[in-house]
Parts: structure tokens; sequence; C-alpha cells
């Protein structure tokens, strides 16, 4: 039986071993990421707060090439720091969850402006805007070697298994970063957190894990009792509201495209789009979509929609276009190069699905092809 943790066991002889296995398979099998130091080195705090920000709610395949682009242009805390909020948000296009470039430039600033360096704790560290508990303790143990577990989804599925742990996420989350914590070696946490990371990416994956391979497999309470497919349990989720709503891409003759800004508060706040209409249940009918375009015109529906689920709702699109002899004069702006634009992915794809049916009328359009972040491309419907 593995030792449950108590007040005072956590320094325990048991947990060492535990913990000095999971090291001992890590020094082996380590994944060599952008943002990782050199072994026996600790990670840059500027490079672990930047990739972690990033890594929010994106795959490691997604964020690798944004982590790089980041760091290139702006290779400190300071530069970042000193750049405008509308240059973050375009290089930040792409990556969804835009909230987090607003919150990174934010913090970039306060860290900037107090002398450069990053809080060392994660007491502190969670006063930062856009920095919870999860990402407060994966920098303090990974860029300053605090005794800090990282408890993301990952590590939350590893130590529910390695303890057994069968009460329903999201009530069993305080339970299991109890017993994560208790196995936090006091030499490498850093390293015990990333360790942690990869044994859930690589090998107590969410189905059909490689319990062979893994450095806990006698040590772990699911498998021992046949039931680690089957944890973490989770409550079941509230199935995704559907809205649907129109959107307008007006182009000049020179190729240019009219773009807006959204509202700076709420989703996608601060983001270009096209001209869009609001969400409801319904697709309003073509003389009501027409009623909703920003100005006049001849515009033509394309045929069908486009798709794009967030967290919280799924969304459909219908899209009229327009080709315009001379920019009408409205609250926005007329983009010929679209590559630099703040437009998220959502974005993209309503002005390549008008480009893409647009023939000869649109073919210059210069677009950026886009990597899209993983909750953003799962669509329960196929359209
Ligand atoms: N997921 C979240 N943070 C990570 C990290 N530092 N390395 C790999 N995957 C991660």
């Amino acid at each position: 039986m593995l030792p449950r943790p108590g007040p005072k066991q956590s320094a325990r002889s048991a947990d060492r071993d535990v913990a000095g296995r999971l090291l001992a398979w890590y020094d082996g099998h380590a994944r060599e990421l952008p943002w990782r130091a050199k072994k026996g080195m600790l990670a840059d705090p500027y490079h672990v707060w930047l990739s972690e920000i990033m890594l929010q709610q994106t795959t490691v395949q997604a964020v690798a090439a944004y982590y790089r682009k980041f760091l290139a242009r702006w290779p400190n805390v300071e530069a970042l720091a000193a750049v405008s909020l509308d240059d973050v948000l375009a290089a930040w296009a792409g990556l969804g969850y835009y909230a987090r470039a607003r919150n990174l430039h934010k913090t970039a600033k306060l860290v900037a402006e107090s002398g450069g360096r990053f809080p060392r704790t994660a007491e502190a560290l969670r006063r930062l805007p856009g920095i919870g508990a999860y990402t407060a303790g994966a920098i303090a143990a990974i860029a300053f070697d605090a005794r800090e577990a990282a408890m993301d989804a990952n590590a939350e599925r590893v130590i529910a298994r390695l303890f057994a742990v069968d009460k329903p996420l999201p009530r069993a989350k305080e339970k299991i970063r109890v017993f994560g914590q208790s196995l936090v070696p006091a030499r490498r946490a850093g390293d015990f957190a990333q360790a942690l990371m990869d044994l859930g990416s690589m090998i107590c994956t969410p189905r059909r894990p490689a319990c062979p391979n893994c450095p806990w497999s006698a040590d772990c309470e699911a498998r021992k009792r046949g039931i680690q497919e089957a944890l973490p349990v989770k409550a079941e989720k509230a199935a995704r509201p559907l809205r649907r709503g129109v959107a307008f891409v007006a182009r000049d003759r020179s190729g240019a495209i009219l773009l807006v800004r959204r509202p700076e508060d709420g989703l996608l706040g601060g983001m270009m789009q096209p001209p869009l209409g609001p969400w409801t249940e319904e697709f309003p009918s073509t003389e009501d979509a027409l009623l909703q375009a920003p100005f006049k015109a001849d515009w033509k529906k394309r045929a069908g929609i486009v798709c794009h689920g967030f967290t919280h709702f799924e969304l459909e699109i219908a899209v009229y276009v327009a080709e315009v002899a001379k920019q009408t004069k409205i609250d926005g702006a007329w983009i010929g190069d679209l590559s630099n634009a703040a437009l998220p992915t959502v974005m993209r794809k309503i002005i390549a699905h008008a480009l893409d049916e647009g023939g000869p009328l649109f073919r210059h359009a210069r677009m950026r092809a886009e990597r899209t972040p993983k909750r953003q491309t799962r669509s329960a419907r196929n359209c």
C-alpha cells in the first residue's frame, strides 16, 4: 500500500522512494521541450512563465512554435512589457483563450516595473494576473525548485490512479492535490513536476495507459485493482449550447478586408473580426440577416456554414460576402495583409470560408496557415 499523507508524513522514506522512482525514470525519458533547462540547471523564470501561460488549455505541439516566436521577438520580460497589447494579441492570434494574452501583458508590465524579477513563491505568483494555483505551483517548482505540486489535468489523472481516488472530479481535486503534494521531494521539485507531466502524457494516458512501462506500476493502487482506465471519475458534463449568427466579409478592389475590433471585455476581447451579427438560437432569415450588415452592398451568402467549438458553447456562422468599389467609412479598418492581424482562429475560419468559395474575386487574399488549439477544434457535429 502507498503511504497515505498525514500532517507529518510528507518526508517519509516511502514517499521519497516513490518520488525517486519517478525522478529516475525522468532522467532517462524526459521530453526535450524548448522551454526546459539543461539537465541539472534551473530554467529561466521568464521562459517558464511564458510557456506555462501558453500551455494552459493548449497542447505542447501547438505551443512550441508560438513560444519560439515570442522568445525571438521579446527575449525578456522587459521587452514584452514595452510593446503594445495589440502587438501581443496579434502574435497570440491562433492560440485561443485570448484573456491569457491580455493577462500575460499585464503581468509582464508588473514584473518589469518591479525590477524584472518574478516572485519566487507560489503564493506571491498567484497574485499576478493570469496565474492560478496550477501555474503558480508549476512556476515556483520549475523555476525556483520550490516544494510545490503542479496539479494540472495530467498530474491529477496520474495521482488519482496512483492512490486509487474514486471520488468524482471536480470534488476530488483537493484530495488529489494533497496526495500529489505529499510526494513532492525536498530536492528536484521542478523535475518532479515535469516528470509527472511527462508520465501523464507518455505513459499514464487517459486511455490504454502503458502500465508495464510505468516507473510506478508496482506502486499504483488503481492498477492493483484493475481500475486504472476508469480513473479519474469525471462528473457528467452538461451539453454545450449552440449559438448561431451571421458574418459579413467585405473586400475592396485592392484585396483589403474590413475588420472591426471586438469589445475589450468578454469573449475574444480586443481581437479583430469581420462585422458579425448577434449570436442567437437560430440563424436569421436572409432578410433579417441583411439588416445586420454593416452597410448596404450586394451581399451574397456563401454555401455552407463555419462551425467552431468554444469551451462553453458551439458556434455556427453563416457567411455573407461582398466586393465593394470603395472603402465605406465605418468604425473599423480595411486590412490588406491579414497575416499580422489579431484575428482569432474562428475569425480566420470565417474569412477562409468567404475566400475559398470566392473564386477570382478573392484569389489574392493573403492568409496565414494557423495551428489551432486543441479545445477549439472539437466539434460534436460534422459541418
Ligand atoms: N503542460 C503544462 N506545463 C507543461 C510543461 N512545462 N511541460 C510539458 N507539458 C506541460
